[in-house]
């Protein structure tokens, strides 16, 4: 079986491509999710992909996780700056967990500077774009199967 690998996101995500393209690119959520299960094939994971604006919908993948995921990924969008519950649903998962932001949160407004998912995230990517995402599995897939 090869390690699963959950990747999340959270609200308005579902709008990629068509929401403040000049912040966020012209890619859609479906192209992302097509790019990593290609990639997921040559590195030799499975990715399981989901997207929600509720955060307990974030909460119960987290949860399930635990008990057949390899890895999280997660951009948690807005919830990044607001969400003890996420933050205490991911202290549950024993893997790596990798942060993901399309834009450099840093660059910002500074609401956007302070991160819950940081205090437990094993690694942070921000301001890569969509490619951020890729680089989030590569990680992920080194990670899950050691060498
Ligand atoms: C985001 C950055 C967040 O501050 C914002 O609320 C988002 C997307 C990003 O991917 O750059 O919705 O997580």
């Amino acid at each position: 079986m090869k390690p699963v690998v959950m990747v999340l996101n959270g609200p308005n995500l579902n709008l990629l491509g068509k929401r403040q393209p000049e912040i966020y690119g012209h890619e859609t959520l479906d192209d992302v999710r097509a790019d990593l299960q290609a990639l997921a094939g040559e590195l030799g994971v499975q990715v399981r992909f989901h997207q929600s604006n509720r955060e307990y919908e974030l909460i119960d993948w987290i949860h399930e996780a635990r008990e057949t995921c390899a890895a999280i990924i997660i951009n948690p969008a807005a919830f990044t700056h607001t969400s003890v519950a996420i933050l205490d649903a991911l202290n549950t998962f024993e893997g790596p967990v990798l942060e993901v932001h399309i834009s450099n949160v840093h660059k910002r407004e500074a609401f956007r500077h302070h991160s819950y998912v940081s205090l437990r995230a094993d690694g942070v990517i921000a301001g890569f774009g969509t490619q951020g995402y890729a680089l989030a599995l590569r990680r992920a897939a080194r990670l899950a199967t050691p060498a």
